[in-house]
């Protein structure tokens, strides 16, 4: 408690103090004040489509210590008695009695805020593969005539280190750099078999870096970490360029085979956007290029086939096989990278032609890997791959999602920026909009499509089969299908009636069907029905955001109580970050591998059937 009443004989308002995490802000508030009156005195964003009216359930928050108000009517209705008893709450109902801390889910935050989160600091314990090695040598002169590399293998052996291997292109700087730095230099070496490899020469003051980065289909994050404290110095994300090249995989490997230059122009473009990220990273934190001595890069199968230069033809074409699964240690000056001159970029281990070294950074990074009770975890994408683990074993599957969810092949598709929709609730007064930033609605990110046909649904405007209920006065005629008019053009900020049409609805029906037929074809498989899951994880950018209910209302996630859910973020980014500063991390990496049965949906005898009963809304 902040204050007491009376100092001094003046009276003083009680004040209590709500922290507010994972974003690390805290408020005071008086008596009688609600956590969204906290929150947004503390100026963090929570959503709330009806305003604090307690009508749209959108400012779901969890307490995780002191004493609130007891449930109102409102929350009585809106959460199940096992979720008030785990702390489950309304931000717009419940009042501090005391000093507090609340959790507030990725999905109750709006975008902004949400990108702050983003990319949480990995526990692992610290071990890198490559390690600093400081050296001061004896001087070259005449009458001691050794080379500079004898030299350095003398004054290591000093130090009980065995004579390293030197490839050519750190011997290029080697002899400069010793001269330069008057014979003192630190020495980058990486685990290589019993003996260490040379990657870098630096400066004794300079630390040693490594880059981790996750390549999407759609978008790249890239992270630069300080190797001997595992800390993130900065990150960077930029739209992959092949996108121009086609707007999946299999175009871009189309693409690829229809052009005798295709795969080297998609390995280029990805090679130049990483090293702007790179120029851009360094910037930020302060450091030269030459102190970045490691890089983990991972991605889908098609991806880190591009990015090593390896062929793709046979990925485009059934039965769909991986040039290699086993993971690989390359050159970053083979790839033309900018770091240091004989830095390895390590790529993990792939599952299958359509389940990449992302999904193994996804399922180390949230520990599903090895779950006993029943464990989904997925990563929403252009393409969705999916695990089971259950009882130490995983069933893996990859589906074609496509890019609906990135806004894409929608109407009124946009990416999460100010103006987009992203909550929607419709009710019989009329529909409410949260737009991110408050800005008048130009579009819907992926958040408020999935959100929208999930109200339009629960308003029964539209039919379980997807078509729109003919007599409803918001619907127009469009395109031969009808649309829903979400806002009016006098409403909006680009002066368009905003819609929902029919054709977007049947593109969420597919990527939704595709999604939901994944995860029961692996429960098949496991001899398990969606009842028996104990923790669903959804990792990636739109899964951390969307609305829990209105996933489960389409029918894209199982029914099952909200706790069982957890959206993860950027799951796969946190894996590549943990296997860079950890070689442990890239072991149990290789036993991911060893642990997963492969399942091709295309030529599963019960995946047809699935997937017809799953585009039903
Ligand atoms: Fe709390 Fe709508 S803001 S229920």
């Amino acid at each position: 408690m902040e204050n007491q009443q009376h100092l001094s004989g003046r009276h003083v308002e009680i004040q209590h103090k709500v922290d507010l995490e994972p974003v690390g802000r805290r408020a005071l508030v008086e008596p009688g004040m609600t956590l969204l009156d906290a929150a947004r005195r503390a100026g963090v964003e929570i959503v709330a489509v009806c305003g604090g009216a307690g009508a749209c359930g959108k400012c779901r928050v969890r307490r995780v210590d002191g004493e609130l108000t007891p449930p109102t009517p409102v929350e009585l209705r809106a959460f199940s008695a096992l979720e008030l008893a785990a702390g489950h709450r309304l931000a717009c109902q419940a009042r501090p009695l005391s000093d507090v801390k609340i959790d507030i889910p990725p999905a109750s935050l709006s975008t902004p805020q949400r990108l702050q989160v983003e990319g949480q600091e990995s526990e692992v314990a610290v071990d890198p593969v490559v390690q600093p090695v400081d050296v001061t040598l004896v001087p070259a002169n005449l009458h001691d005539l050794r080379s500079d590399t004898v030299r350095l293998t003398d004054a290591l052996a000093e130090q009980a280190i065995p004579r390293p291997f030197f490839d050519q292109p750190v011997l290029r700087d080697l002899s400069a750099k010793l001269r330069e730095q008057d014979w003192s230099v630190r020495l980058a070496l990486r685990r290589h078999n019993h003996r260490g490899e040379a990657v870098g020469v630096l400066h004794p003051e300079q630390a040693l870096l490594g880059l981790a980065v996750d390549v999407g289909t759609t978008k790249m994050a890239a992270y630069l970490l300080d190797l001997a404290s595992g800390h993130t110095l900065a990150k960077a994300g930029l739209m992959n360029p092949q996108i121009a090249y086609g707007e999946d995989v299999v175009s871009r490997i189309a693409h690829a085979n229809r052009h005798s230059d295709g795969r080297h122009l998609l390995q280029a473009r990805l090679i130049e956007s990483l090293n702007d990220l790179i120029d851009q990273l360094c910037r930020e934190a302060g450091v030269i290029h030459a102190q970045i001595v490691e890089a983990v890069v991972v991605g889908n199968t098609a991806i880190h086939h591009f990015f090593a230069g390896l062929p793709v033809r046979q990925l485009g074409e059934s039965p769909y096989i991986a040039a290699v699964t086993e993971p690989l240690d390359i050159c970053a000056c083979h790839l033309g990278l900018k770091l240091a001159s004989g830095a390895k970029v390590y790529l993990p281990p792939n599952i299958a032609g359509y389940v990449g070294a992302d999904h193994v950074a996804m399922l180390l990074a949230t520990d599903a890997w090895r779950a006993q009770k029943p464990t989904v975890a997925l990563d929403i994408g252009t393409n969705t791959e999916i695990s089971l683990a259950v009882d130490g074993q995983l069933f893996s599957c990859s589906c074609a999602s496509g890019p609906a969810f990135e806004g894409a092949h929608i109407h009124a598709g946009m990416r999460a920026a100010p103006g987009a929709v992203e909550y929607v609730q419709i009710r019989d007064d009329g529909v409410r909009l949260q737009t991110i930033g408050g800005k008048p609605p130009v579009g819907l990110c992926g958040s408020g499509i999935l959100d929208a046909v999930a109200e339009l649904r629960a308003a029964g405007i539209v039919q379980r089969t997807g078509r729109f209920q003919p007599d409803h006065p918001r619907i127009i005629s469009w395109d031969g299908g009808g649309a829903f008019l979400l806002a009016p053009a006098a409403d909006t900020g680009n002066n368009h009636d905003l819609l929902v049409t029919r054709r977007d609805v049947n593109e969420i029906q597919l990527a939704k069907g595709a999604i939901r037929a994944g995860v029961e074809v692996l429960l098949l498989e496991a001899g398990l029905t969606a009842q028996d899951i104990d923790t669903f994880i959804v990792a990636g950018a739109f899964g951390t955001y969307l609305d829990l209910e209105s996933a489960i209302h389409i029918g894209m996630f199982p029914s099952l109580p909200l706790e069982r859910f957890k959206q993860v973020g950027n799951a796969a980014g946190t894996g590549a970050r943990q296997m860079l500063i950890s070689a442990e991390q890239r072991r149990l990496a290789a036993q991911i591998i060893e642990r997963v049965r492969y399942v091709e949906l295309t030529v599963h005898p019960g995946f047809t059937t699935v997937y017809m009963d799953a585009m039903y809304l």
